[in-house]
């Protein structure tokens, strides 16, 4: 096998929320085909669009996938059947939207590790409204979360291993818990979101700890990742300061935990960080030996080459999966990539 043949079997789809699930949570048919249809396109895992660990304030988005019952992990089985006979894996993400949900679309009432309201920076990710940042499908801004009680945290965490548990029974071949871009799980990490002061502050590590344990425990063999960003949803220009996000620990604390894989959501993967004069992915294989997966403008086998070198064991592909139906070739033949068009993607979503 020659060297690019090799580097192409360690592409893959990078969670992408579609926002055309069915009302109850479960993957449209629409959703699964997607998914297979990469596969047969060449990547050789997918990771799920993140899904709610709970129906009652979990859900981010509307017409997003929930995962916590019998019906959807019955719901998922066809999928993993079809990845599986393609030859891929699959790994489910799962999620608590935290403080970046909207009532009115997702019935769900934001709570946070503080009662702090999310940043208003203007987003190169998101559209905006007024030059605030606001959620793509109200177009409203968000609302002050509500602080997470310590019984609600462990209610929290014991639904991660529910739904850890429903995805190895139906087949997964891993879960991603969704660490990154200012959702719960994130928020709790960062003392701008997190100024507790009880077990639960922002530099204790407990919070991811303690759910990575959990989720563990259920696992077994079956892989646990961890994707883990520096921006936000809120806040795309997060800066990186050891002092309000200490990266190093968390990294440390979560191998130590049981973490299998941890996945760098960069805005460019192995660009500097602001702030900072290394990136995001250097910083974590310092931090770690388990294997990494980077995601961020990957599009060029020249820049993969570079990933290589920084340490990335996998490479994961979001938006231009989306615009380019073979995208594998041609990064493998070096050709041109079609951009994907925000508008295009978020009008068809919203409507
Ligand atoms: C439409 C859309 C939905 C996304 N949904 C998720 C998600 O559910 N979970 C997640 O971790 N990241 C999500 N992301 C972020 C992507 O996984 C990825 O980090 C980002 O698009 C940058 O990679 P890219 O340049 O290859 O697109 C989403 C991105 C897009 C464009």
């Amino acid at each position: 096998m020659n060297k690019v043949s090799k580097i192409e079997k360690r592409f893959i789809l990078a969670p992408m929320t579609r926002c055309i699930s069915k009302i109850n949570g479960c993957p449209s048919k629409q959703l699964g085909k997607f998914y297979v249809d990469q596969v047969k396109n060449g990547l050789t895992t997918i990771i799920t669009e993140s899904c709610a660990v709970n129906g009652e304030d979990a859900r981010g988005y509307l017409n997003g996938s929930q995962f916590f019952n019998d019906q959807h992990a019955k719901s998922w089985a066809p999928i993993i059947n079809q990845v599986h006979k393609h030859g891929g894996k699959i790994f489910i993400q799962l999620f608590h939207s935290g403080r970046l949900t909207v009532k009115k679309i997702t019935n769900c009432n934001p709570i946070s590790a503080s009662a702090l309201e999310p940043s208003e920076v203007p987003s190169f990710w998101r559209p905006l409204f007024d030059q605030k940042i606001v959620h793509f499908q109200t177009m409203t801004k968000f609302e002050k979360p509500k602080k997470v009680s310590l019984g609600k945290i462990r209610k929290i965490i014991n639904q991660f291993r529910r739904s850890s548990e429903l995805a190895k029974n139906v087949g997964f071949d891993g879960v991603e818990i969704h660490g990154a871009h200012g959702y719960l799980v994130h928020s709790f990490s960062t003392f701008d979101a997190n100024q507790r002061k009880d077990i639960y502050n922002s530099k204790s590590n407990l919070f991811s700890s303690e759910l990575i344990e959990e989720c563990k425990s259920v696992l077994g063999k079956t892989l646990l990742s961890y994707r883990i960003s520096l921006h936000t949803v809120d806040n795309p220009y997060a800066k990186y300061s050891k002092d309000i996000y200490n990266i190093p620990s968390l990294i440390k604390a979560l191998d130590k935990a049981g973490v299998d894989i941890f996945h760098c959501s960069e805005v460019k993967a192995g660009e500097n960080m602001f702030g900072s004069n290394e990136s995001l992915l250097e910083l974590v294989r310092k931090n770690t030996k388990k294997k990494i997966i980077t995601c961020g403008g990957i599009d060029t086998l020249e820049k993969i080459k570079r990933l290589d070198k920084k340490g990335a064991d996998y490479f994961a592909f979001g938006r231009s999966a989306l615009s380019n139906r073979d995208l594998v070739k041609k990064i493998i033949s070096k050709k041109r990539l079609i951009k994907f068009e925000y508008e295009k993607h978020f009008y068809e979503t919203r409507n």
